[in-house]
């Protein structure tokens, strides 16, 4: 052996008799992860050319690491203006950058989407997570459309008409988003599917308040992992907010017109129906915006033939 292991040996047992003066009678033997990170270094000048040193020790899973909490995010009233921003809405409510890689649940069989969002409705039909709308609804509106639906639009909550009839978009700016798909798109509104943020009218057709989009929020969800669409559409400030959380002080008009993505879903965002009919001057812009998705979408756009190009 060398003098550097006789001098190594020597602390060792020196060490040991100073433990066991101090009463250690045993040395708990260390754990795979405290040996991982365990270097023996002999007390010595380290040689002049670095050797690396094969590890015999298992590789180790990384710590996990806690994700930053994001601020809340903010929604934006409808009814007041597309460019301003005023709500905040729960981080639970919204989507992130950690949704990317896709769902948690494995898809539903497309034969099975049906049943499992009739189920889903049904339990929606007795929620009482908002107490105060549970009892100023008429019924719940949960959603509507093709359970295999490519394109998926998202609104904000039931007006009047739809919580009279239990059916998303069936008022005057249900006639228009009506028009977007048909007309605008060539599709049929059975084709798509059409949910809305809150499942309960709000009073007076107030924005929703972040307490009520987070309580709803997880029955979006669900309805969006059924679906599982490969297009979403959201109309208006409130569902860009309560889906993709993105900066809450961006005006509608900095998020339309390009991609976002949620839950690894091709997302758009334009304005909502009833905006529209407020702001009829905006409907070239939300036109725009149906184009850029009907040609991700391999759709004809009318006055042009397939694939021609831009
Ligand atoms: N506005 C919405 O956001 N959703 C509807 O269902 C109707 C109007």
């Amino acid at each position: 052996m060398t003098d550097d292991g006789h001098e190594l040996i020597r602390q060792v047992r020196q060490r040991l008799e100073s433990l066991r003066r101090a009463g250690v009678e045993a040395m708990p033997r260390p754990s795979v992860r405290a040996a991982a990170v365990v270097t023996v270094r002999p007390p010595i000048a380290p040689p002049p050319a670095p050797v690396p040193e094969p590890s015999p020790l298992p590789v180790m899973e990384p710590e996990p690491v806690a994700l930053p909490v994001p601020e809340p995010p903010v929604l934006v009233p409808e009814s007041v203006s597309e460019a301003s921003v005023v709500v905040p809405v729960p981080v639970s409510a919204v989507g992130s950058l950690f949704d990317e890689p896709g769902f948690e649940t494995p898809p539903v069989p497309a034969s099975e989407r049906l049943g499992v969002l009739e189920t889903a409705a049904a339990e929606v039909a007795r929620c009482k997570r908002c107490p105060h709308l549970a009892v100023t609804r008429t019924q719940t509106v949960y959603g509507t459309g093709s359970p295999n639906a490519r394109l998926m639009f998202i609104g904000e909550a039931p007006g009047a008409d739809e919580d009279r009839l239990g059916q998303p978009f069936v008022g005057r700016a249900g006639q228009l988003l009506t028009d977007m798909i048909t007309k605008g798109m060539g599709l049929r509104r059975e084709d798509v599917y059409i949910a809305n943020i809150l499942k309960c009218r709000p009073p007076d057709n107030r924005t929703p308040t972040p307490e009520e989009a987070a309580n709803c929020s997880s029955y979006l969800e669900r309805q969006i992992a059924v679906v599982r669409p490969e297009f979403l559409c959201l109309l208006g400030k409130t569902a860009a907010m309560g889906i993709l959380g993105v900066d809450p002080m961006s005006s509608l008009g900095r998020l339309r017109g390009r991609w976002h993505r949620h839950s690894g879903i091709k997302t758009l965002v334009t304005y909502h129906p009833s905006y529209l009919l407020r702001n009829p001057a905006a409907k070239k812009d939300a036109w725009e915006d149906l184009q850029l998705l009907m040609k991700e979408m391999g759709l004809a756009i009318p006055g042009r033939k397939r694939g021609a190009s831009e």
